[in-house]
């Protein structure tokens, strides 16, 4: 049996975790495992030590310790500004432009059909650095061919630092390089003296977006439906089958009875049956629709 508090090395990684700068122990990993899947939903696979290492390296540093249990000792007294680097430092935040680029025609025709409706509300719950809803945003303006829409989009995360990117909206050439040039230029500007090349979203678009951070694991949101569109892509997968029903029966009421729900690429809500049912490929609908507004 393994002791908890001996140093955590898989035999084959001796010699690399000798070379570690902070002492890691197993009972350390246990407890940054429970405490991110108490405060955010995430669950860390036991196979995920060196990814908790090398995120967590660097709060040590900054802060000048030298073990893991000195810096849990400071996040049990619920340092608050800890807290967030914290749970910033375990979310994985990968995102890009019209990523699954085929929600983005289904969301246009699904819009067209809402025409002349006096508000249109979607949010996106994990909005990330922001290319998701700046993409749902593109595809409002391309839909209706207009800025002035009655429109409006919530976009939510969990992690302040990303949010605060996606706040800026300004973008290095690499994470727009894919976008075909007449959506460059419709919706982007280079960024006035920067010296990178980046490109900085129009106030026009950016207008359309709220940016605000929210825990799916919170108990109040402070979201007011009716929805009509809820983008939650490639978050759920961070969480167990529990954490992901409630949340999704949390999404019913707030939706509007013909509202979609999008989900990410490995994402599958089937076994949700009773709250929502497949629309069209990780697009999902309602299930009773004479149960909501
Ligand atoms: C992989 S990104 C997905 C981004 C985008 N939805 C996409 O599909 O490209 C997952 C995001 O979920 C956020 N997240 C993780 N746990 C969360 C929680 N409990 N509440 C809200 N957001 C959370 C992370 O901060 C991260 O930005």
């Amino acid at each position: 049996m393994i002791a908890n508090n001996v140093p955590l090395v898989k035999p084959s990684l001796q010699r690399e975790s000798d070379k570690r700068e902070f002492v890691f122990t197993l009972a350390d990993f246990e407890q940054i495992r429970k405490l991110i899947y108490e405060h955010a939903g995430i669950l860390l696979s036991s196979t995920k030590q060196d990814m908790v290492y090398s995120r967590l390296a660097r709060r040590l540093r900054e802060r000048g310790l030298k073990t893991f249990s000195e810096y849990l000792a400071i996040l049990k007294q619920s340092d608050k500004a800890e807290w967030e680097e914290f749970v910033n430092s375990l979310t994985t935040n990968l995102t890009s432009f019209f990523r699954e680029p085929h929600h983005f025609p289904i969301l246009g025709e699904y819009l067209k059909k809402l025409h002349g409706k006096p508000s249109i509300k979607i949010w996106c719950c994990a909005s990330s650095t922001g290319e998701e809803p700046y993409s749902i945003a593109m595809t409002v303006v391309e839909t209706f061919n207009n800025f002035n829409v009655p429109v409006s989009i919530f976009a939510s995360d969990l992690d302040t630092k990303v949010l605060a990117t996606a706040s800026k909206g300004v973008y290095a050439p690499d994470r727009v390089d894919r976008l075909p040039r007449e959506r460059l230029s419709r919706f982007f500007v280079k960024t006035a003296g920067s010296s990178d090349g980046s490109f900085s979203v129009r106030p026009e678009l950016r207008r359309l977006i709220n940016f605000q951070r929210l825990n799916l694991l919170e108990p109040n949101w402070g979201v007011h439906g009716p929805l009509d569109v809820i983008f939650c892509r490639n978050i759920m997968i961070y969480f167990d089958k529990p954490t992901q029903y409630k949340i999704l029966k949390r999404f019913v009421p707030l939706m509007d009875r013909n509202g979609l729900l999008f989900a990410g690429h490995s994402e599958s809500f089937l076994y949700a049956s009773d709250l929502f049912h497949l629309q069209g490929k990780t697009v999902y609908e309602l299930a009773n629709k004479g149960m909501v507004r």
